[in-house]
């Protein structure tokens, strides 16, 4: 070997069977190969399409790139059953989907889906089509007695991204009645949403960070999104075994 610099090789990051980190982009294997769901691109890699997932347009994949420890962390195990709070159009629920159930649901994943708007249900419900395993809902993440039967047993993974006055206490909520001990819960705060008490942002967010603590969870990390979501925090929280 002479001694000129040697180039390091910077390979894709398999985050799980069906994620793939190329550099800055995460990519996941399209469980419905041929479509994009929101207009993002599609690409093969060893034969297989993947789509590109726009951090931009998920807050999961903007805490993913963004987080101090391994991506894959983040999410849920293949082919368990996790709640999602504030589904919005599916942009998150359909990667999300590639990861948890793949194409026809071969992994066994079941995705249950919750927003409050039906022009989302539309949306979700003619994805659902396509992909066993997903259920959207039609519901309010506050009105737990209305859909919560559809989670008979407790989950390990939950998102929230309701955008909403009172995500705090909606998240808590939620947590306490369908997250497991051990379980990890995302919520994805936005400041804006929040009754201004004008103490500024960065207090906001600690003050949230605080609740959460004083509520029992442990919370590893914090994210902030800013550059691909302004004004959002990711706050990473895990229950606590029994
Ligand atoms: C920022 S959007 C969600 C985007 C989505 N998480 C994604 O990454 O593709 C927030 C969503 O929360 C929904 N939402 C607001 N308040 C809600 C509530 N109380 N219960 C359920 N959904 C709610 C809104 O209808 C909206 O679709």
């Amino acid at each position: 070997m002479g001694g000129g610099k040697q180039r390091r090789q910077r390979g894709p990051r398999h985050l799980s069977p069906a994620v793939r980190l190329e550099r800055r982009t995460l990519w996941t294997q399209n469980a419905v190969t041929g479509k994009a769901v929101y207009g993002e691109s599609l690409r093969k890699f060893s034969g297989k399409e993947h789509r590109r997932w726009d951090p931009t347009r998920s807050k999961l994949a903007a805490g993913m790139l963004r987080s101090k420890h391994d991506p894959g962390l983040l999410l849920p195990e293949q082919g368990t059953t996790v709640l999602y709070l504030g589904a919005g159009h599916g942009t998150s629920v359909s990667h999300l989907y590639d990861h948890l159930c793949g194409n026809n649901n071969r992994f066994g994943g079941r995705l249950v889906c919750v927003d409050i708007a039906p022009r989302c249900l539309r949306d979700l419900t003619f994805m659902a089509k396509q992909r066993p395993g997903l259920v959207p809902v039609l519901g309010d993440a506050r009105q737990h007695g209305a859909w919560g039967v559809l989670l008979p047993t407790k989950v390990p993974w939950l998102f929230q991204d309701v955008a909403q006055a009172g995500q705090v206490e909606i998240f808590l909520s939620a947590c306490q009645r369908f997250l497991q001990p051990g379980g990890l819960g995302l919520l994805s705060l936005k400041a804006a949403s929040e009754r201004w008490t004008g103490e500024g942002e960065a207090a906001l967010f600690s003050s949230v960070e605080q609740r959460l603590l004083q509520a029992g969870y442990a919370v590893p990390e914090v994210i902030e999104l800013t550059g691909y979501e302004d004004n959002h925090r990711l706050f990473v929280v895990e229950k606590m075994e029994a």
